[in-house]
């Protein structure tokens, strides 16, 4: 029998349905604990390729416990018990044969507070390209340049690339750490409130970022701003005390949310 409490499937609204071939990643039952006490109960969706998709809900409903499981984070973490499965493109992450060095590398992750390295703008952006190593000089500047281009940093940094990357403003900074993770060519990129330290300015430029991202890469946000979500994210997945309530395309659950849980949460009722 499950050491985990099982969900309470009658409160369990509709739940989006991905074809698994159009799926990056697919959850299976995954609960997860900090010793004994749960924190994800029986999760389960599909994150569909290529296209944002919202983590939303109360603070401390298990948001970016979620999004750490997604890339092995927890793994140093010896209170942490989980059971059931993420599949990357089909691929179970727990598997015997994935290198989790890899893994990260498939599946970046781009946190609240920006982290750059105290080291030059762009030393933070080989950093991981030296890691892997094999790459000459003339290729890295190139891969360099295109990172930041992708990150919509290029022009503002181009002529300062030996500056220390701490001389940035903040959202520059979180700007260059999302062109850190780009250029090791992850396939999912993972945001968790990638823009709630910034200004406005600065909130709209990773917005935008984020919308242009998905051509090349699939993105998972999870944010506390309403609004944000539905700018950018094409599906969302509305969590409370670590259960998925419902999950549906962004205008829908924003404008016709199935369950009233979820609206007293989007129309800001509930905290
Ligand atoms: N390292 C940890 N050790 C023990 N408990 C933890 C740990 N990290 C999170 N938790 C607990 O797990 C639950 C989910 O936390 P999590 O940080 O995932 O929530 P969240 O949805 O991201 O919240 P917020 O919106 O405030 O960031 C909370 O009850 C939290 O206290
Ligand atoms: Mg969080």
């Amino acid at each position: 029998m499950s050491v985990f409490p099982q969900p309470r499937t009658s409160s369990i609204g509709p739940i989006l349905d991905v074809d698994r071939e159009a799926s990056c990643l697919e959850i299976e039952g995954l609960s997860l604990a900090y010793g004994d006490k749960p924190a994800l109960r029986g999760l389960a969706l599909r994150v569909p390729r290529h296209r944002v998709t919202a983590f939303i809900g109360p603070s401390g409903c298990g948001k970016s416990t979620l999004l750490r499981a997604l890339n092995r984070l927890h793994d140093l973490n010896e209170e942490v018990r989980h059971e059931g499965r993420i599949l990357l493109e089909g691929q179970d992450i727990h598997a015997p044969e994935v290198a989790v060095a890899e893994l990260r590398r498939r599946v970046g992750m781009v946190f609240q507070v920006p982290n750059p390295f105290p080291m030059s703008i762009y030393d933070n952006v080989a950093f991981g390209l030296r890691l892997l190593g094999g790459m000459r000089r003339r290729q890295m500047d190139d891969v360099v340049e295109w990172a930041l281009t992708s990150a919509a940093l290029w022009h503002e940094v181009k002529d300062r690339l030996r500056a220390s990357a701490w001389s940035l403003s903040g959202g520059q900074q979180q700007r260059l750490v999302i062109a850190r993770t780009l250029a090791v060519r992850p396939e999912v990129l993972l945001l968790d409130e990638p823009a709630s330290a910034l200004d406005p300015i600065s909130t709209l430029k990773i917005e935008e970022l984020i919308r242009n991202l998905k051509s090349q890469l699939t993105l998972v946000l999870v944010t506390h701003n309403m609004q944000q979500a539905a700018r950018v994210s094409d599906y969302t997945a509305f969590l409370q005390e670590g259960e998925l309530v419902e999950y549906g395309p962004t205008d829908d659950l924003f404008t016709n949310p199935r369950l009233r849980r979820t609206e007293n949460y989007i129309t800001g009722r509930m905290a």
